[in-house]
């Protein structure tokens, strides 16, 4: 069988870069190519470590830069206490020359949905600012794609509701009416949120090993990593660091790995619970609701967690 055709839209991000060099070296997945956009960083970072780590790596998919701003909520400082002033844990890089690909990340998604009719799928691991103005821009992709899973949210299915308020996690909070947008529109979506990402958490030991077994990329993970899990052990008390990106990546290649539940979803977009994501179970029914007539979406409510970490672990080793 031939790999599955992904767009990878992404913020990088330490987390981000992890499930890039996932997506790149696993031989399921071809990589067909990158769109950034703002979140961990402003696009200009975002998009300069996309292009440094597909420099670095080698890896053959174009970079193309996408929204710097989110569709209509107002722009915040970026995260640089989670993933440091440049977005890879302050870690001394030169950063190459290279441009994007010219045009924009949405028309990028259009133009390779629209070509390739039920094979591209879109793994999105950052605000959803680029699905939504491509839905917008080509409302046929929705048909076209073959599957969008999305990083972000929380179903609320265990204490991990939100990580940047009660109630809501960064990326959907970052642009809740463009994540509205896409968890709408009719095709087929997947939730993978805090409620698995919190309980995949990668320990210093396991880091230590993939520094040692998978070559240059071990190297650059140990590195960026630093920065992360000091965030994560001083600020969260967690020892270790949430693998929250790649988790979405390994979705796609072990759905198996993931417990899901079906139903409408949509994100609140504002007020005190902006960004909130909210499904309907299929079964459960309500008085009228806006919930009602919504395309179904799977949300994902439990995890292999052993069986994610040792799945990247082992991907990295034999793409070392
Ligand atoms: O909440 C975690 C998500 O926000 C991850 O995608 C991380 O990279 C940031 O974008
Ligand atoms: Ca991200």
């Amino acid at each position: 069988m031939s790999p599955r055709k992904i767009i990878f839209d992404t913020d990088p991000g330490i987390d981000d870069a992890m499930a890039i060099l996932f997506a790149h070296l696993h031989p399921d997945l071809d990589l067909v190519g990158i769109t950034t956009v703002l979140g961990n960083g402003s696009i200009d970072t975002t998009t300069r470590n996309a292009l440094y780590i597909r420099d670095r790596f080698a890896i053959d998919t174009p970079v193309l830069r996408g929204a710097a701003s989110a569709l209509l909520v107002p722009d915040e400082e970026p995260p640089t206490f989670v993933h440091g002033d440049d977005g890879l844990g302050n870690v001394k890089i030169d950063h190459t020359d290279s441009d994007p690909a010219p045009g924009s990340a949405a028309q990028f998604i259009v133009d390779t949905v629209m070509a390739s009719p039920g094979e591209v799928s879109i793994v999105a691991v950052g605000r959803l600012t680029n699905l939504a103005i491509a839905l917008d821009i080509e409302p046929r992709i929705a048909d076209a794609v073959a599957e969008v899973i999305v990083m972000g949210g929380a179903l609320g299915s265990n204490e991990y509701t939100g990580n940047v308020t009660p109630v809501a996690e960064a990326n959907i909070y970052g642009d809740p009416h463009a994540a509205d947008m896409v968890f709408t529109a009719a095709w087929p979506t997947v939730l993978v949120g805090l409620d698995v990402t919190m309980t995949c958490v990668m320990r210093r030991p396991q880091m230590q090993r993939i520094r040692g077994q998978s070559g240059d990329a071990g190297e650059f993970l140990w590195d960026i990593t630093r920065f992360y899990e000091n965030y994560y052990r001083e600020r969260r008390g967690v020892l270790g660091f949430p693998v929250h990106d790649s988790c979405a990546v390994i979705y796609a290649v072990a759905p198996e790995l993931f417990g899901t539940v079906t139903g409408a979803l949509r994100v609140v977009a504002e007020g005190i619970s902006r960004g909130q994501t909210i499904l309907v179970p299929a079964e459960r029914t309500f008085p009228p609701s806006a919930w009602d007539d919504q395309p179904h979406s799977i949300g994902c409510i439990g995890v292999d967690s052993d069986g994610v970490l040792a799945l990247y672990e082992d991907i990295l080793r034999r793409g070392a």
